[in-house]
């Protein structure tokens, strides 16, 4: 039976990966798709997402999610994020995530409902537990278990983008996902609901080369030239910024989690641990492990994924893009 998920993105040329390979994937039905800050402003997100849904030909409802953090931006008092400057290449700026994805503009809506509230809405009625799949700030989430704590009972798993143990990517300590709203961030690993952390010390193992952008491409549909296109950006920029052990590859974190749902042995050390949320100083953002199992045996609050294959990552989602019957997005030249 397929894995019913609501997915929460920050669209965002990895969001629209993952969003691809769960839209394709037989082993998933993606019931909603919520929209957050993080990559672009919301306004801009969401419009990306219904982009790529008009694209694909799919219909799921849309839900535009929250444009900042739950209380971070009311004080002055945190930690700047490094600052990215567009890296030049052949002469041309290069940016992971632009603020319009390259297709035709969307002629869908959002639905009218905000995205926290439909959390609380549709989390109160289900009859079955479903799997939440953020892969953006955790704003929405956050706010939702604040406003409906028993939403939790009804949650089968959490599957994080965010966090890492040895790596980080906007401060020094800290992972944009979890860095652009940690005490969101908080509330959701205190929800008491089972939380699978995708990090980047697993993303940055299952990375993309160039090779496999030409398998993405030899598919010769849709959805394999779209991901072969902007994992080559994001191979760009990560040579730029941050070199991957395996040369002229990326990482394409937020698929990952959909990779996880479809085989999960695509996570090749996934420890139960407790994790806590640095939200102050220089640790702001930061996913703090405490491994001592002796220690905090009954406390552990999470699995955490400290490596992956990048091999298995890449044939799940060829099986994904294989699917897709659009040739091409509609409108576009
Ligand atoms: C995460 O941050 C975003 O920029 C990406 O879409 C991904 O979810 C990686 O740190
Ligand atoms: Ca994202």
């Amino acid at each position: 039976m397929a894995t019913k998920i609501i997915l929460d993105v920050d669209t965002g040329s990895d969001d629209a990966i993952a969003i691809m390979a769960a839209v394709l994937s037989p082993d998933i039905e993606v019931e909603a798709i919520c929209t957050t800050w993080g990559n672009q402003c919301v306004d801009f997100t969401t419009d990306n997402t219904l982009r790529l849904l008009d694209a694909m030909g799919v219909k799921i409802p849309v839900y535009k999610g929250c444009d900042t953090a739950m209380t971070k931006y009311l004080t002055h008092d945190y930690i700047e994020a490094i600052p990215f400057a567009p890296v030049m290449h052949n002469g041309k700026p290069v940016i992971m995530h632009s603020e319009h994805l390259d297709l035709p503009e969307a002629k869908s809506m959002a639905q009218d409902m905000p995205a926290a509230c439909f959390y609380v809405d549709y989390l109160r009625r289900t009859k079955e537990k479903i799997t939440l799949v953020p892969v953006g700030p955790l704003t929405n989430l956050g706010l939702a278990l604040r406003i409906a704590p028993d939403i939790a009972e009804n949650i089968e798993q959490i599957v994080i983008m965010g966090g890492g143990s040895k790596e980080a990517n906007l401060t020094p300590c800290a992972e944009a996902n979890i860095w652009h709203d940690p005490e969101a961030a908080e509330i959701v690993v205190q929800s008491g609901a089972k939380i699978v952390w995708v990090p980047l010390d697993a993303t940055h193992k299952a990375c993309v080369t160039l090779d496999d952008c030409e398998r993405f491409r030899s598919l010769d549909n849709f959805a394999g030239n779209f991901a072969a296109k902007q994992c080559e950006q994001r191979i760009i920029v990560h040579n730029a910024r941050q070199p991957l052990e395996i040369p002229d590859a990326a990482a394409v974190h937020d698929a990952l989690c959909i990779a996880y749902l479809i085989d999960e042995s695509v996570l090749t050390d996934l420890r139960h641990c407790h994790v806590e949320i640095g939200l102050s100083g220089y640790g702001e953002g930061q996913t703090i492990i405490d491994q001592r199992a002796e220690v905090i045996a009954e406390e552990r609050n999470s699995y955490f994924a400290f490596d992956a294959d990048r091999f298995k990552f890449v044939d799940i989602l060829c099986d994904c893009f294989k699917n897709c019957q659009v040739k091409q997005a509609s409108g576009h030249n």
